[in-house]
Parts: structure tokens; C-alpha cells; sequence
């Protein structure tokens, strides 16, 4: 149903908070009323967009938010048909030994629901909060980072934070990495020559390395190495603005900002200063009103709160979709501190070229920190066109991706990126499926009934709107089994042949399925682009650049679309993942840390279709009085929806990928399950902190020079071809451009408050993990 989850519509930065104050502003009076009445009198004297107060206020505040039995036990009743379609809670109960050992325990998803219902049954619960943040933690602590719900009482009224954001790096490259503040780093950047930032040792009394490899698990990823990345400032997070996870978890950016950092953070540093930060909350909701914690529970925790209006509204839009033409241009420049001059770039930095300089000048990066999210799928895809021939054009003999921060977006773009680097290889290296049980398997029946009797043609010849918004609707949906083909690329000849069910684990799914890339549908899938190499697009057929002239980089931050598109390049094409950073230990690391799910569902989106089902594609009232008698029937409250928190993330892995049989470690387990070493490990360096071309020289130098910079692995098998080359005008022009960058590159080019923020961005994409 391609129509409900398009990505059209307007992509609004009002929220971007660049310019809110780093510490808050403190009043020296409060009414020595209830923390919730302290909140609104010390909003009501703020003048910024997004007042701020002590953490530990709205602390006080949130967790003074009286409980509610019944409307609790209406939750965890109501999430129940929403966790159903969670692919993988067998797996997650029950995950392979190697997973346990290197990745994360096991979790179990049904079992730690009835404990939370048992506790609320039986009364056990202090405060709303309380209940909330279980709930939260649960979804949460699976690091699956499609399975999310974030409550009401976690995300709507405050984000924490702590107003200094760190960086993990190495002093030399091989020593492993201590943590800074990250404007310690920048004042020895940039400041002064004597000024040396010292590592910090301790965080509230506790070792440095252990405190931050305990905050790590509050991320979104499943690796430990790319969560501990994940808690530092990024400059491939922090390009992109508040669509990403900024600053990073520690700060209180990406999935950081839900959990209360305490009043202070005290940092203990290896040259015996100590230093104090107060920690704050960003006040989200207007305040006006609140008396204490049970007026904020009426407003805003009741099902109706009063902004929840200004969400941007799903999209049963009815232009046709994807429209991806608009709002590329108009966007403002989002800042990409540290980032060179690009030889192109989309203008949400979600896609950018770049040559590098001087001895480098052989060697292009393609940096792609997002495969989108928002309506931009068709600027992307010809970013990367435009991209890779103006680096064959200007001779380029060597490319880099950096895909760090990608959490993914359209899982066609992954596959479309991949096939422009490599038209002639196969276009699938895992292959979908989804829990088989009466909720798909009755959807599956319906669409595929309805599809079959409609034309599979892109744009109805008569102009027929309804005939045009049930192709959209409904034939180009995952539940006609004409949308995709069997493992053996050959049709399924009806639904029951894609449905199955196979067993395993207890658990039933769906028989294995691929993407049919030639579908003339294909457009409506993918935010209005075709696939390179297939449909109009099969006369591309020239591969740019040779297997082992490529080399991708992550910080392991690569999730959804990112793991497809990853997928796809190790497995098809051959090409070597070196992965940077990680916890301060020794040995290899993974490159691709987050979830390797193929396909996201919001909670939304299952209603909608469960419901269009009853009401729109029945025939007859009997029809649908009958199809309201299955499991169909448990989509109709809306109480998941109204006690979700505004803005956030509500969604299940849909899709689990399972590596084909013809490739090596092929196996039945689902990829998020299965550990896989990069090839080659790189720590991060102060100077990489503050200049990507630091990191890509020491990729390129890895694989092209002979001057490995792997602190484990090594890319045997590239060779060592980066040769000195003549340089033309054009390189000499960049050289001077890029050195001009570096030397006019100023402190206050770095933002410190860059955080996540989706309150106003129509952000969906059927392959993302959400910030
Ligand atoms: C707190 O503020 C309320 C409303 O302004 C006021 O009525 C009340 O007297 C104040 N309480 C104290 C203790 O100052
Ligand atoms: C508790 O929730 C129920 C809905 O389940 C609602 O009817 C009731 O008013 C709530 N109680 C309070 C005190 O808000
Ligand atoms: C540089 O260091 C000197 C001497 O320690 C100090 O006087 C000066 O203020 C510093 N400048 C900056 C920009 O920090
Ligand atoms: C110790 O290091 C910290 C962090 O870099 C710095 O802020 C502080 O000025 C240093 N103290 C001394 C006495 O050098
Ligand atoms: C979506 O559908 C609802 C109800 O059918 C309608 O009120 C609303 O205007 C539609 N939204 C858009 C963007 O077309
Ligand atoms: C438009 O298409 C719908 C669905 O196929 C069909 O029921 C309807 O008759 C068509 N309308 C016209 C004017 O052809
Ligand atoms: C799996 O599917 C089979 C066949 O439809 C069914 O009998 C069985 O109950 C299902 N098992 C589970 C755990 O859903
Ligand atoms: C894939 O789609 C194309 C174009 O719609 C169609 O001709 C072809 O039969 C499909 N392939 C399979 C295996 O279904
Ligand atoms: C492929 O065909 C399209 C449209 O016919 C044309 O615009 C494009 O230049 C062709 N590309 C190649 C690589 O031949
Ligand atoms: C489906 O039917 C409902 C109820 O008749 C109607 O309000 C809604 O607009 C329809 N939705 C679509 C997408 O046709
Ligand atoms: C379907 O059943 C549910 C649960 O009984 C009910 O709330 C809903 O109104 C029904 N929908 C229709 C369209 O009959």
C-alpha cells in the first residue's frame, strides 16, 4: 500500500534547534508548588521556542504523573495485535549462541508483557512513568531498532539532555580510544597550540569506559562496538540536523533523550580537574494549565492532547504519489560541519559527492549517511548518478562510500545504489518473509482477490482516480503475491504459494520471497524512481569502478536499507567493509551494528490496512461483517495511538532477510541474528572528529596505499595502486579549494545542540530505523 506509506509532503526543519541555549535558564524563585506547577511557572517567564529546565525538575514532574490502572490495562492490551506482527520475538526468546555471546541476551518479548500486565493486575506500579518506561525498555532492550513504542509519559512533555557532548579517540590511531569533551577537542584544533584536552577518567565517580559502555545499551542498535559510537558526537550524525541522532546518546540526541541523565554529570579527567554540568530537559508541550502531575495526565496522557492536531497528517493524500520534485530545493542548508566543499550534494546532506586532494586525487567518496526518509528519493538517486559520472569523468579511479549514520529509508534506494555501482550483478543476496499467521494471511486473501482483478499498470490509461489509488493501494502491496517473485525468480501462482506457512522456532512464516526489480510498479514502491538496470533503466549497464576498487566505511551505525544495501555489496559484489571506532578494546569489530530486518511497519500503517480491508475492499456489508469476525477485529482502538508519544517512532520489524542459499554463510537464521566481522578495523583520531577527510584518507591509505591503518583485519586481496598521477587544473583547483576550507575552518562550525527532533517532519520510509 504504497499510497499510505509515501513519502510525500512537506519536510519542515521549524524545529531545528540550532540556536536553543546549551544550559537553561535556572530561576532563582520557584513556587514551592508541585514540580509539574515549578515547570509551567518557569516556562511561562522563557521566551525560546523549546524551554528548557533542570532534568531533575521535569524528572520530578513526569514521575509525579499519578497511575492509572485501567487506562494502563488498556495498553498492553491494545499494543497486543501491533507486537503479532514483530517478525522475530521467536528468535529474540531463543537467538543463536554466537548472537548471546558477542551481540546481546536473549529477550523475551510475550513473557516480559505478562509481567508488566501481572504488575499492573496487581496494583504494583508508583507512577505513570514507571509503567511507561517498562514498556519502553522492553521493546527497547530487544535492539531491534524497528521495534519501537515510545508512551506518552516518555516522549511527549520532555527530552533530556546533558550539555556537553563527548567524542571517543584514539591518540595515535593504535591506541585504543579514550573519551573527551568534544569541545575540549575542538579548543586543541583550533585554539590554541598549548592548550592539550585531557581524556576524561571518570563520569559520576565511575570508570569513563564502563559508565559509557553501560549508557550505550540505550541505544537503538544491537552491536555493543557501533552503540558505544553511537553515544559520541558525530559529524556524519550531526549533518543531519534533527532528522538524525545528533550529538549522539550521551548528549541526550537519537534514543539518549528519553532517559534522565540525573541533575549533574560530574566529569573526572586524567589531569586530576573535575568539572560539573547541570543536566536539562527540554520542555516540549506548552505548560499552561499544569498544575501538578495529575493536570498534566488529564491534558496530555487522556487521548486527546491539544497540539496532537499540528502532526503532520498520515498521507491518504490524494495527489499522486511520490512527488519528490518540491521540496528538495526549497529546504534551508543544513550545517555538515567538517565536511569539504562536495562536488554535489542533496540539500539535506542525505547524499554527497567529493574528490580528495593532492596525492589523494585518484580516489572519490560517495558519502551517503541516509538512504531517506522524507520526500527526496528521486534527488538522491540522481545525486548518485550525477556523483558517479562526474568522478568517471574527471578519471577517478578509486571510491570510497562512508555510509556512517545511515540508519536507512526507502529499501529500494539501497537496492538502486547498488545496482548503479554494479549493473550486471544479481539484485538480491537475502530474501524476505514475514510471520505467517491470520492477520497477513486474511490481508494476503483480500489484496490478492481484489489485485487480481485489476490491470498491473502504472497510470490507468483513462485517467481513472480510483482504479489509480487501487493499484497504489492495493496491487503493489506486499500482501498480492503478484508484487514479488519466489526464490527461483518465478511468480507465485497464487497467495497461498507466497503465504506457506513455513515452521520454525515454534513460530510460523511466510514462504521466502524477492523484490521484483523490473515490476512496472516499481515506482510506487520506491518514492517515483525505477531501479537501475531494470525496466526503462536496463540499458544501464556499465559498472563505474571494479569490485576492489571500492571500499565502504561505517561506524556500524548502518541499519535497515543500510544492511540491505551492505548486504548486497559484501555478498553479491565482494566489496570490504571497514568499520571505525568502537569500544576501547582490542580485536575486530562488526561494520553493519543495526537491525538487519528488511522492512518496517508503523503501527499506522497495520491499522489502516486492517481496516481498509473491512471497509473499503469488501463488496458486500456481509463481506465485511465476515471479515470484522477474524483477527481483523482488534485493530479498530485506538489506544496504542492516542497514548503514543507525539512525534516519535511506533513501529515492528515486518520483513526478517535470510541470506540466500548460493552464498556463503548462507543459513535459515534471520541476518539480525547473525555476527559478521568488517574486514578491517579503524579507530577514530581527534583530527577525524573534526575533518571527514581525515577518515577517508586513512580508508583510502588502508586499502590503495600499502599504509594499513587496520587496528584489526586487513583488506588482502585490494591493491596497492594509488599512484601519484599527474594533476590536472581541475585537481589543482580543488586542492586550493579544499585547503582554503580547512584553514577557514572556525570553531563555532561546530554546533553543540544538534538533537533529534520529528515533531514537525513528515519522516516515514518503509526501511529506517528512526533516531
Ligand atoms: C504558587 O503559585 C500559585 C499560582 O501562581 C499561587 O496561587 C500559590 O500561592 C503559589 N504558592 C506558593 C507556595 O508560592
Ligand atoms: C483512568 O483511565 C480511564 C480510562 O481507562 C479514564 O476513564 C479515567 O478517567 C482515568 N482516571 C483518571 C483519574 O484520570
Ligand atoms: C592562549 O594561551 C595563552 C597562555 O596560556 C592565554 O593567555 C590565551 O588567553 C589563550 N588564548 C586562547 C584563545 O585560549
Ligand atoms: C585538565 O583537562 C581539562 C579537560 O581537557 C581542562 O578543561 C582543564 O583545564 C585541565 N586542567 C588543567 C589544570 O590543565
Ligand atoms: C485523509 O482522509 C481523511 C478522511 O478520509 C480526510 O479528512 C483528509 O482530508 C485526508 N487527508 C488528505 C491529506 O487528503
Ligand atoms: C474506475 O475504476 C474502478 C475500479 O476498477 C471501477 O469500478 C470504475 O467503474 C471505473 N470508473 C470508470 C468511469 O471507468
Ligand atoms: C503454524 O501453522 C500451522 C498450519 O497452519 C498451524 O497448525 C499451527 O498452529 C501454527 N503454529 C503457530 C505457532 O502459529
Ligand atoms: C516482474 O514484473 C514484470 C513487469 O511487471 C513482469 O513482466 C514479470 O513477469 C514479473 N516477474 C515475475 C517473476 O513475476
Ligand atoms: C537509457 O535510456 C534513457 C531513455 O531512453 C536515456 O535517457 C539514457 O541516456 C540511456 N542510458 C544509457 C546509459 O544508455
Ligand atoms: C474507506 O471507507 C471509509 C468508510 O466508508 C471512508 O471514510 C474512507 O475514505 C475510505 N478510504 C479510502 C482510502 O478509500
Ligand atoms: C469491526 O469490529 C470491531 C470490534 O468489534 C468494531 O469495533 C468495529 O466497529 C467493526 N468495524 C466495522 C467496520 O464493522
Amino acid at each position: 500500500m504504497a499510497r499510505f506509506l509515501s513519502t510525500v509532503a512537506g519536510f519542515s526543519l521549524a524545529s531545528i534547534a540550532l540556536s536553543s541555549p546549551l544550559t537553561p535558564q535556572l530561576h532563582a524563585h520557584y513556587n514551592a508548588s508541585s514540580p509539574c506547577a515549578q515547570v509551567s511557572a518557569s516556562v511561562a517567564t522563557q521566551t525560546a521556542t523549546v524551554p528548557t529546565v533542570p532534568a531533575q525538575l521535569a524528572y520530578e514532574c513526569i514521575t509525579s504523573v499519578p497511575f492509572n490502572q485501567s487506562a494502563a490495562l488498556a495498553l498492553v492490551d491494545g499494543v497486543v495485535p501491533y507486537f503479532r506482527w514483530q517478525s522475530n520475538t521467536a528468535w529474540l526468546k531463543d537467538p543463536p549462541k554466537e548472537y548471546v555471546e558477542k551481540v546481546q541476551p536473549a529477550v523475551d518479548v510475550w513473557g516480559g508483557l505478562e509481567k508488566i500486565r501481572e504488575k499492573i493486575v496487581g496494583d504494583k506500579y508508583d507512577s505513570e512513568f514507571e509503567f511507561g518506561f517498562e514498556l519502553y525498555l522492553l521493546l527497547q532492550s530487544t535492539h531491534d531498532g524497528h521495534f519501537v513504542y515510545v508512551p506518552d509519559v516518555i516522549g511527549t512533555v520532555f527530552n533530556y539532555a546533558r550539555p556537553v557532548p563527548l567524542v571517543s579517540a584514539s591518540s595515535d590511531g593504535k591506541e585504543l580510544p579514550k573519551a573527551y569533551v568534544y569541545a575540549d577537542v575542538l579548543g586543541e584544533s583550533f585554539g590554541n597550540a598549548s592548550f592539550s584536552a585531557s581524556p576524561i577518567s571518570k563520569i559520576n565517580g565511575e570508570h569513563a569506559k564502563d559508565f559509557l559502555e553501560n549508557w550505550a545499551q540505550y541505544g537503538s542498535l544491537q552491536d555493543r562496538d557501533a552503540l558505544y559510537n553511537g553515544v559520541f558526537y558525530e559529524l556524519a550524525t550531526v549533518s543531519l540536523g534533527p532528522v538524525g541522532s545528533g550529538i549522539g546518546t550521551f548528549a541526550g540526541s537519537g534514543r539518549g533523550r528519553w532517559i534522565y541523565p540525573g541533575p549533574t554529570t560530574e566529569l573526572e579527567f586524567e589531569n586530576g580537574t573535575s568539572r560539573t554540568y547541570n543536566n536539562y530537559a527540554k520542555v516540549l508541550i506548552p505548560f499552561n494549565g499544569i498544575t501538578d502531575g495529575e493536570s498534566l495526565y488529564k491534558l496530555w496522557f487522556t487521548g486527546n492532547p491539544p497540539t496532537k492536531a499540528t502532526e503532520p497528517t498520515p498521507s491518504n493524500s490524494t495527489t499522486p504519489t511520490p512527488s519528490a520534485t518540491a521540496t528538495a530545493s526549497a529546504a534551508p542548508t543544513i550545517p555538515a560541519p567538517g565536511y569539504p566543499p562536495p562536488v554535489i550534494r542533496e540539500s539535506h546532506n542525505l547524499i554527497g559527492g567529493y574528490f580528495l586532494e593532492d596525492d589523494y586525487s585518484d580516489v572519490a567518496v560517495l558519502s551517503v549517511p541516509s538512504f531517506v526518509g522524507i520526500s527526496a528519493q528521486k534527488a538522491f538517486q540522481s545525486t548518485a548518478e550525477k556523483f558517479l559520472a562526474a568522478a568517471k569523468a574527471a578519471g577517478k579511479k578509486k571510491l570510497v562510500v562512508d555510509v556512517q549514520a545511515n540508519g536507512g529509508g526507502t529499501i529500494l534506494l539501497g537496492y538502486d545504489l547498488y545496482k548503479l555501482l554494479f549493473p550486471n550483478k544479481l539484485g538480491h543476496a537475502a530474501a524476505d518473509r514475514f510471520r505467517a499467521f491470520e492477520s497477513t494471511d486474511v490481508l494476503g486473501q483480500k489484496f490478492s482477490e481484489v489485485a487480481e482483478g485489476l490491470p498491473r499498470i502504472l497510470v490507468p490509461e483513462d485517467g481513472n482516480e480510483t482504479l489509480a489509488e487501487l493499484i497504489d493501494d492495493v496491487a503493489s502491496s506486499v500482501f498480492n503475491y503478484q508484487t514479488d517473485t519466489d526464490v527461483n525468480d518465478r511468480s507465485f501462482p497464487n497467495w497461498d504459494a507466497k503465504f506457506g506457512p513455513q515452521f520454525q522456532k515454534g513460530d510460523n512464516f511466510t514462504n521466502l520471497f524477492h523484490w521484483n526489480l523490473s515490476d512496472v510498479l516499481t515506482p510506487l514502491n520506491s518514492g517515483g524512481i525505477y531501479i537501475h538496470g531494470y525496466g526503462p533503466l536496463s540499458n544501464y549497464t556499465t559498472q563505474p569502478f571494479a569490485a576492489e576498487d571500492i571500499v565502504v566505511v561505517t561506524d556500524g551505525y548502518c541499519a535497515s536499507t543500510c544492511t540491505i544495501f551492505s548486504e548486497l555489496m559484501r555478498q553479491r559484489a565482494g566489496v570490504k567493509y571497514i568499520s571505525l571506532g568502537g569500544r576501547p578494546r582490542e580485536g575486530i569489530t562488526q561494520a553493519v551494528g543495526g537491525v538487519k530486518g528488511t522492512n518496517n511497519f508503523p503501527w499506522t500503517y497495520i491499522q489502516s490496512v486492517a481496516q481498509f480491508s473491512v471497509q473499503n475492499l469488501s463488496s458486500t456489508p456481509e463481506e465485511a461483517a465476515q471479515l470484522n469476525k477474524t483477527e481483523l477485529s482488534e485493530y479498530w482502538s485506538d489506544v496504542p495511538f492516542d497514548r503514543a508519544s507525539i512525534g516519535n517512532a511506533i513501529n515492528v520489524n515486518f520483513r526478517d532477510g535470510i541470506r540466500d542459499a548460493d552464498l556463503e554463510g548462507a543459513s535459515d537464521v534471520p541476518l539480525q541474528f547473525v555476527y559478521e566481522a568488517a574486514d578491517c578495523r579503524i579507530l577514530y583520531t581527534k583530527q577525524m572528529t573534526v575533518d571527514v577527510t581525515a577518515i577517508w584518507k586513512a580508508v583510502a591509505d588502508t586499502a590503495w596505499a600499502g599504509k594499513s591503518h587496520c587496528i584489526a583485519g586487513s583488506l588482502g586481496g585490494y591493491r596497492t595502486t594509488l599512484a601519484k598521477r599527474e594533476l590536472s587544473i581541475q585537481d589543482k583547483v580543488l586542492s586550493r579549494r579544499t585547503k582554503q576550507w580547512r584553514r577557514e575552518l572556525r570553531e563555532q562550525d561546530y554546533p553543540l545542540d544538534v538533537r533529534t527532533d520529528l515533531r514537525n517532519v513528515k519522516f516515514a520510509g518503509d526501511g529506517i530505523m528512526w533516531p
